[in-house]
């Protein structure tokens, strides 16, 4: 049986700010130019404004300007795109982010598509999708940035290893493939109807899920020694009352199985508004030359 390491994330992401706050002020004292980011929030999802109020404080402690636009959830969405297309146009504006999900009666592809792409720091532009698979320079999106960035302080070069991505949306299992073939990985990816899909993790050195479905993947399904990334955050009932949070990987069993493995929460959530900054110090500097 193997130790399971824990691989912090909450740890590496403080590291990471600091080393960008240490960036954007030789950056500011270079140019005069302060990074910007704008973030678009309309209506009164919980879980959405606790992700502003954390992304506005991280982003004054990295010494950049945070600009918040709060809108009603009956907002027209030709308001928000008028808002989208004021905010391309802001020269102190550097990155551009509108929170997800949108109210049901907003197009997000459509606002999502008005974003200039050198401010889509979410990297959900289809330029931005489109530059990363063709292999230009590209704004990626954070959570999948993230966990490349833990997986290469864990193990170096990823080159030739087998990686498994359970899951296939467009912000994290796509844009992650990319990011490990990328890597010289050998990618699958995964989801929800694969057939065999014990098996199919089982070859994997790498394991990753992001497919939102509590503790999908077992412990029997890890390849002993793998190295494990849990993207999914899952609220689920406790036996007793209340809730807690769980990934997508069933955490208790992969101990003495995995090689290493990301907590939930303390993994990848901590990472993901830390590649946020980061990439909005990329397009500010993009923006700038
Ligand atoms: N909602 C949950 N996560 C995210 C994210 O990374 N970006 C945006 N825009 N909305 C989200």
């Amino acid at each position: 049986m193997v130790e399971t390491r824990l691989i912090d994330g909450k740890a590496f992401a403080e590291g990471l700010r600091g080393r960008i706050a240490t960036e954007v002020a030789a950056f500011e004292a270079a140019t005069g130019v302060k990074p910007g980011l704008a973030v678009v929030l309309v209506g009164e999802d919980p879980a959405s404004a606790v992700y502003v109020r954390n992304k506005g404080k991280q982003t004054l402690e990295a010494g950049m300007a945070s600009i918040e636009h709060k809108l009603p959830a009956d907002t027209a969405q030709d308001v928000v795109l008028a808002l989208v297309r004021t905010l391309n146009a802001d020269p102190t504006v550097h990155g551009i982010l509108v929170q997800l999900p949108l109210p049901a009666h907003i197009d997000a592809q459509a606002v999502l598509a008005t974003i200039d792409p050198a401010k889509d720091v979410d990297g959900f532009h289809v330029v931005n999708a489109g530059r990363l698979a063709v292999g230009l320079e590209a704004l990626v999106p954070c959570t999948p940035l993230g966990c490349v960035l833990l997986l290469k302080d864990q193990l170096g070069s990823l080159a030739g290893l087998e990686a498994v991505v359970v899951g296939r949306s467009n912000i994290v299992g796509k844009p992650l493939a990319q990011l490990l073939l990328r890597e010289d990985c050998t990618v699958t990816i995964a989801h929800s109807r694969t057939r065999d899909l014990a098996d199919v993790c089982r070859r994997a050195d790498i394991l990753i899920g992001a497919v939102g479905r509590p503790e999908m993947i077992r412990g029997v399904w890890i390849k002993p020694g793998a190295t494990v990334i849990d993207v999914g955050i899952n609220r689920v009932e406790k036996p007793g009352g209340g809730t807690r949070l769980v990934g997508d990987i069933a955490f208790d069993e992969a101990q003495g199985i995995a090689g290493a493995i990301t907590p939930v929460p303390g993994g990848v959530g901590p990472m993901t508004i830390a590649c946020l900054l980061q990439n909005t110090l990329t397009a500010a500097k993009r923006l700038v030359d």
